[in-house]
């Protein structure tokens, strides 16, 4: 590798800007270097989150006594050898890490190339502070420490070595699920965090993601047009209440990309609730020159040539395996295991008083002993008798309903307890989503057209969005300055609190108003929508309607949770239902 000064156009044509913010900013881009200079092993040190020293060694080319001394200078690169910054494949391409860092801390720089001595070259604080031989094997060492020891203004802006420490282990499962082919170790304080032995893809992913993915995860694999992605992302009712688990990469470089972070929302827009978040370990291989890297300065940000084909092959491959998978609940697995259930212990004897028992972990699961359902019928709860052969139905046949909310049915195999406002709400957004498809959406026009009073803004919102709730059934207008007016609401929904819908559609359509397309910003209303439609918990169902909800969730998609990433139902197999009763 030979290190040049590049010329002055073509620096002006870098994107700029600070690239040290923090240790695992400097960590990311010690790493990058390493991996750009052929490393089969890299091995991290840490101290106090980095804050003390960060030390990144690899076994790379290794650089002779001149290339270090001009790898430290700025715009220094060997990495563009032909000024060709619209094709790079390395990490680096700006010659920029290696002086922003020596200029904000105390960088000790060692390395040799094989078949040579090793050097050493010490910069602090920008100023040459020594060299001299060293004793490494080839490749390269460099030693951050004190990182900001002298600016107090960025020094403020750090914060504990605990939170530091937290986003350098992030930096490194970036770059080891963007490059599993390379072994990695990391020590923080003393300790080994990490050991990673070079592997595929998919199993250096499942080591670094939660293992629970194994069970809770879809597979991605798809090619269209010349771009693919692949990848593992989570069942959508196995989710975070933060995205710290949504690892993107662009033709192996880690990203933060918002378009493609949005991509991965939209594919899971109405299957998960708005603040819960997936886990994605997502790959996209694109031709390099479909794609522009150099547009931010620490690098983590891309342009496309075509956004809206690589946001289509998110949102259509992603979309397409959780359809798939849209019969699989993680909740459901987790609610069968017997410890989610009350048993007859705890259920207490009527004489105990009226109070109907519930299990902490299923708040409203309710089992009744059958002894106790003899002398006192729970409120609101009906059985029918089993005297019927039980058909061949996957959710089984309705046998009742407890508390008002939930539906028992008995299918072959097992107990299915079904929520029946989930269930329902899933059901009337599919009605909807498949009648707008198709575009029979039916609407029912209200005899006295409805004026319902809001806000200013709201209604500017609802009024900017009339066209497409027109798309949905729902015919509004605007009514003077602060009222709008009712004219159609859509069938599915059947008779509605039309006052209370359209509130919550004006609050969606503010949070909507990011850079969303219009045909989710649609799916989205249709949610909303939908929840109002559907049959409430605590309405009293009969067994023919009951019926009727448990065949209809069998035919529609993605019936398994409802639009907020619950589980519709839940199955107890008979085999844990005679594992309860200790019969095996
Ligand atoms: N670990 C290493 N092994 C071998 N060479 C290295 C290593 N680290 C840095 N270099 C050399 O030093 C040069 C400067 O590194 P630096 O990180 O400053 O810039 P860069 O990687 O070229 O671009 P960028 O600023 O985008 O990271 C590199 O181009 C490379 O030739
Ligand atoms: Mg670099």
């Amino acid at each position: 590798m030979s290190i040049r000064r590049l010329p002055a156009e073509l620096i002006n044509r870098i994107a700029a800007g600070e690239v040290v913010e923090r240790p695992a900013n400097a960590l990311k881009e010690l790493l990058e270097n390493a991996l750009d200079s052929g490393a089969s092993a890299v091995s991290v040190r840490l101290h106090a989150g980095g804050l003390e020293l960060i030390e990144a060694s690899d076994d790379g080319c290794g650089m002779a006594p001149e290339e270090m001394r001009l790898a430290l200078e700025r715009h220094a690169t060997s990495k563009l050898p032909d000024d060709a910054i619209d094709r790079v494949t390395s990490f680096g391409f700006r010659g920029e890490a290696l002086p922003s860092i020596a200029s904000v801390s105390r960088v000790t720089l060692e390395s040799r190339v094989r078949g040579a001595d090793g050097w050493r070259i010490e910069i602090d604080h920008g100023q040459p502070a020594g060299e001299g031989p060293a004793a490494l094997p080839p490749g390269t060492r460099v030693k951050v420490e004190g990182l900001f020891d002298k600016v107090p203004a960025r020094r403020k802006f750090l914060r504990s070595p605990r939170a530091e420490y937290a986003a350098c282990l992030d930096a490194v499962k970036r770059l080891a699920m963007a490059r599993s082919d390379v072994g990695f170790t990391l020590d923080h304080d003393g300790r080994r965090i990490l050991t990673l032995q070079p592997a595929e893809p998919p199993a250096r992913v499942a080591e670094l993601l939660s293992h629970e993915l194994e069970r809770h995860g879809i597979g991605i694999d798809c090619v269209r047009d010349g771009l693919g992605l692949s990848g593992v992302i989570s069942l959508p009712t196995f989710n975070r209440g933060v995205a710290d688990q949504q690892y993107l990469f662009v033709n192996s470089r880690p990203v933060k990309d918002r378009l493609l972070i949005g991509a991965l929302r939209a594919a899971y827009r109405d299957l998960i609730a708005r603040d819960r978040h997936p886990i994605a370990a997502l790959f996209l291989d694109v031709p390099l020159d479909a794609v522009d890297v150099n547009v931010h300065p620490a690098k983590t940000e891309v342009r496309f040539r075509d956004p809206a084909a690589v946001r289509g092959l998110i949102v259509g491959g992603l979309r397409h395996a959780l359809d798939e998978e849209s019969g699989r609940s993680a909740a459901r697995e987790q609610a069968a295991a017997p410890v989610m259930w009350s048993t007859s212990q705890e259920v207490r004897h009527p004489d105990e008083g009226r109070d109907p028992v519930w299990t902490p972990a299923y708040a409203g699961v309710q089992v009744v002993a059958e002894n106790q359902r003899l002398f006192e019928p729970a409120p609101a709860a009906r059985a029918e008798p089993a005297v019927e052969p039980v058909p061949s139905f996957p959710l089984g046949v309705a046998r009742g309903q407890v508390a008002a909310t939930y539906i028992v049915a008995e299918a072959e195999d097992g107990l299915v307890i079904v929520d029946q406002h989930a269930a329902h709400e899933r059901l009337v957004l599919e009605r909807m989503r498949a009648a707008r498809d198709g575009g029979l959406v039916a609407r029912q026009a209200l005899l006295m057209p409805e004026v319902i009073e809001l806000d200013e803004p709201d209604c500017d919102r609802l009024e900017g969005a009339a066209a497409e709730l027109g798309e949905m059934g729902l015919d509004v207008e605007r009514f003077g300055p602060t009222a709008m007016l009712v004219r159609a609401v859509p069938a599915a929904l059947g008779k509605t609190d039309a006052a209370g819908l359209l509130a919550d559609l004006a609050a969606e359509i503010a949070d909507l108003g990011g850079p969303l397309s219009l045909r989710d910003k649609l799916d989205h209303v249709a949610a909303t929508i939908a929840c109002h439609g559907s049959v409430r918990a605590g309405r009293i169902l009969s067994v023919a309607e009951m019926n009727a909800l448990l065949r209809e969730m069998e035919v529609t998609p993605r019936s398994g949770q409802c639009n907020h990433g619950r589980p519709t139902w839940v199955k107890l197999g008979h085999g844990e239902i005679e594992k309860l009763f200790g019969r095996k």
